[in-house]
């Protein structure tokens, strides 16, 4: 099972990420954690001890070199295309319990699309992960699905997107499904989370009605109480988790 996580800045991604992740690790799953949003720190998230001081993928020069003969920055020089990555999920992950989790980081020069070493690593990386794993891999991305691309949509069983009570999570929403057509990954499903009320749940519905929800999260101080105390929501006492649950079962 792949799944990749979606949505925009902030509607809780990594949050839905982390209890889902956690979620299938205590039903006895192996679970690949990929956290593929430079702005993000879903080890913290998932309970990951020292989670502050992973070094990302994108930053390990060493390795970039090694793998792609090429120095991280050089842009339209010679590098391999085909770099060796399938010891990385193992060799470079952290873990807890039977959860591998790998950081991947972001490419500074010229975007996640840019033609540069540290770029073909990370798409070879996620080609790999997503093609020849075997275990559950959950990947919290940015507000778009730039990791992905046509080789691997079809091997993503879903794309989850998490939209919460507000125009521009719609809006994003919208221009994440469109991303995901070009691509053709067409198994979209969203999450609603935030919901303070049944009036939030009926926004999102009549908003986003040619989508189907796979669930609702309510809004819970608890969860942002977690956020601010650096420990996981799955380690924090929230309706969330048993819905979260819920939707683990029927993935
Ligand atoms: N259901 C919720 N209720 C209240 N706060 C939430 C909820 N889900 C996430 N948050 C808070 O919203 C903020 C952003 O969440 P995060 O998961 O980091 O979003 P993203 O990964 O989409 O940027 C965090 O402070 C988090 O604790
Ligand atoms: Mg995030």
């Amino acid at each position: 099972m792949k799944i990749a996580i979606s949505g925009k800045g902030g509607v809780g991604k990594t949050t839905f990420a982390a209890l889902l992740i956690r979620t299938l690790d205590q039903a006895g799953k192996h679970v690949l954690a990929i956290d593929a949003d430079p702005d993000a720190n879903l080890a913290s998230a998932v309970g990951v001890s020292g989670a502050g001081d992973i070094v990302p993928i994108a930053e390990m020069e060493d390795l970039i070199y090694e793998r792609t003969e090429a120095r991280p920055g050089t842009i339209g020089g010679y590098f391999k295309l085909n770099p060796k990555v399938d010891d990385l999920p193992d060799t470079l992950s952290v873990k807890l319990n039977n959860i591998k989790l790998m950081r991947l980081g972001g490419v500074k020069k010229g975007g996640a699309g840019c033609i540069c070493p540290e770029s073909t690593l990370l798409k070879a990386l996620v080609t790999h992960i997503v093609l020849a794993r075997d275990e559950v891999v959950i990947m919290d991305m940015e507000a778009g699905i730039e990791h992905l691309g046509r080789g691997t949509a079809k091997a993503v069983n879903r794309l989850l997107v998490v939209v919460e009570p507000g125009r521009r999570s719609i809006d994003t929403a919208e221009h994440i499904r469109k991303l995901a057509s070009e691509i053709g990954l067409s198994n979209i499903h969203l999450i609603g989370n935030k919901i303070r009320n049944k009036d939030d749940e009926a926004f999102l519905k009549d908003h986003l009605s040619g989508f189907e929800f796979l669930g609702f999260l309510p809004f819970d101080d608890a969860l942002i109480e977690a956020d601010l105390k650096g420990i996981s929501p799955f380690d924090t006492e929230s309706a969330a988790k048993k819905i979260v649950e819920s939707i683990a079962l029927h993935l």
